[in-house]
């Protein structure tokens, strides 16, 4: 019961992170300074090595873009081009993930099919529209077997689209601060620790809890003012459930979608790939304000119920800070923006899926969608572009599973067979254990194969994965499938 409530406020789950660039303070060493496109594309240059960096205050042996945990925070405007120079350092494959654009899945855009052999490069280059939607976006890897290990060693990195969102007024005036959160489980040399079996399956989670690559940074609250976090949940598996102590805090967005107006938030529960939006007024008592991860049981106890041998995973200390918000010099008065942008508007669906999660024996069939574990070489799913479809997601498991779908975000219209009161866009959607969702899909702009797939990467990586081919049949006119 409590549980379902925190869903409804977060409209889903799934955890952020944050890379601090507009505040600074004692904690945020390395504030990172975002690159920004220019005279309309960005530029950069890539590269995935293993190396020692520090996390948190320690010396650790990570997985890193350009050295840094999380990556560099790339800024680009709707409408922009974007070159990816991409190498990989790694000992191992690898390829890269722009997780939540609305861009082409083949060729050398966000194609998952492409594997980038160590020691070679890969260039990678799209073009986001300019109708594509403002918000926080990211990159990571997304070679099927080793997503969990990469990500686990510390790649991902954060991406801003800038659009419509970012034109409103308030908005505009808020000072803002991206938090990339993620987990790892290091000894105390600070090597990353191989994961258990059991590890393997429930999902690898760690008890070192980096927000941008530090512990518990100070945020600045601007008094007066209004504060913009954007929270990005880059965790392997870990379900963060997070709350702001003793303060307000008003949703405008999740992952790259922003809602109809701010929305109160209680606690806000993010899965693994997960972005939230969310503003903070500085208009109470000025003093400091704790970011709090507090405890969330995506189905542990099920999980040892149904195994024996193995050690017990050691889950997470229950409870622990995100950041630390501290008021700052009072700046010209800001409110809450009372409206946002209007939720686009679907044709009505033309076809029923379901999709069933649960879970098989082992190795590649470890995962199932359907029954099936994941094939490289078989297509799942084919659409039509042009249309709507309704997916009916049901998780017949004792584990949470967030379903992600990549080229397009879906509209969660219901939970449990019963319609949601704010039908949040998103594009991954957790769905605990022995639930359903009911989505609508609307398939738009971009044919060609890619996947979904549940975003705890261990899972993906054991096979609860499918393909999915968007096709233009002789049914497709170019009418848009969302009308604005
Ligand atoms: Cu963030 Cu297919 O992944
Ligand atoms: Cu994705
Ligand atoms: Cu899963």
């Amino acid at each position: 019961m409590e549980r379902r409530q925190f869903l409804q406020y977060a409209g889903s789950s799934v955890a952020a992170i944050a890379l601090a660039q507009c505040t600074r303070s004692a904690n945020q060493q390395r504030p990172q300074l975002p690159l920004v496109s220019a005279d309309g594309s960005l530029t950069v240059g890539l590269t995935a090595t293993e190396q020692k960096v520090n996390l948190a205050g320690q010396s650790a042996q990570l997985l890193a873009y350009n050295g840094q945990v999380p990556g560099p925070l790339w800024e680009v405007q709707a409408g922009n081009t974007v070159v990816v120079n991409f190498t990989n350092g790694l000992a191992q494959p690898t390829n890269l993930h722009f997780h939540g654009l609305h861009i082409p899945p083949t060729g050398n855009a966000d194609n998952v099919f492409v594997s980038v052999p160590s020691g070679e490069q890969f260039r990678y280059e799209f073009a986001i529209t300019p109708t594509h939607p403002g918000g926080l976006f990211w990159y990571h890897p997304h070679h099927h077997g080793l997503v969990a290990e990469q990500l686990a060693g510390g790649l991902a990195g954060p991406l801003i689209v800038r659009g419509a969102v970012d034109e409103i007024p308030e908005i505009r005036a808020a000072s803002e601060t991206v938090l990339v959160l993620q987990d790892f489980d290091l000894t105390w040399r600070g090597r990353r620790r191989e994961p258990t079996p059991i590890f393997r399956r429930w999902g690898r989670q760690g008890d070192l809890i980096a927000v941008n690559g530090d512990r518990a940074p100070a945020v600045t609250i601007p008094q007066r003012g209004l504060l913009r976090l954007r929270l990005l949940n880059a965790s392997t598996s870990r379900i963060y459930r997070l709350r702001l102590e003793n303060h307000p805090w008003h949703l405008i967005g999740m992952d790259g979608s922003t809602l109809a107006a701010p929305l109160a938030l209680d606690d806000l529960i993010l899965a693994p790939g997960n972005r939230a939006d969310v503003l903070v007024a500085g208009d109470r008592d000025p003093g400091a304000y704790t970011l709090m991860s507090l405890p969330y049981d995506r189905g542990i106890s099920d999980m040892m119920a149904a195994m024996e041998g193995d050690a017990v995973p050691r889950v997470e200390a229950a409870t622990g800070a995100i950041a630390q918000l501290q008021y700052g010099d009072a700046t010209a008065e800001v409110s809450l923006p009372p409206t946002l942008l209007p939720s686009p508007v679907l044709a009505a669906p033309s076809r029923r899926r379901e999709f069933v999660l649960d879970h098989g024996i082992d190795g590649e069939q470890a995962f199932l969608i359907n029954g099936r574990g994941f094939a490289h070489d078989r297509v799942d799913t084919t659409v039509q572009l042009g249309t709507v479809e309704a997916w009916h997601i049901v998780n017949k498991a004792g584990m949470d599973h967030p379903f992600h779908l990549h080229t397009n975000a879906f509209q969660i219209v219901g939970r449990n067979g019963a319609p949601v009161p704010t039908p949040l866009w998103q594009d991954v959607v957790n769905i605990p254990a022995y639930e359903s969702v009911d989505l609508l899909v609307p398939f738009a702009d971009f044919v060609g194969k890619t996947v979904y797939h549940c975003h705890i990467l261990d899972h993906e990586d054991q096979g609860m994965m499918g393909i999915i081919e968007m096709q233009a049949g002789a049914a497709y006119r170019p009418t848009p499938p969302i009308m604005t």
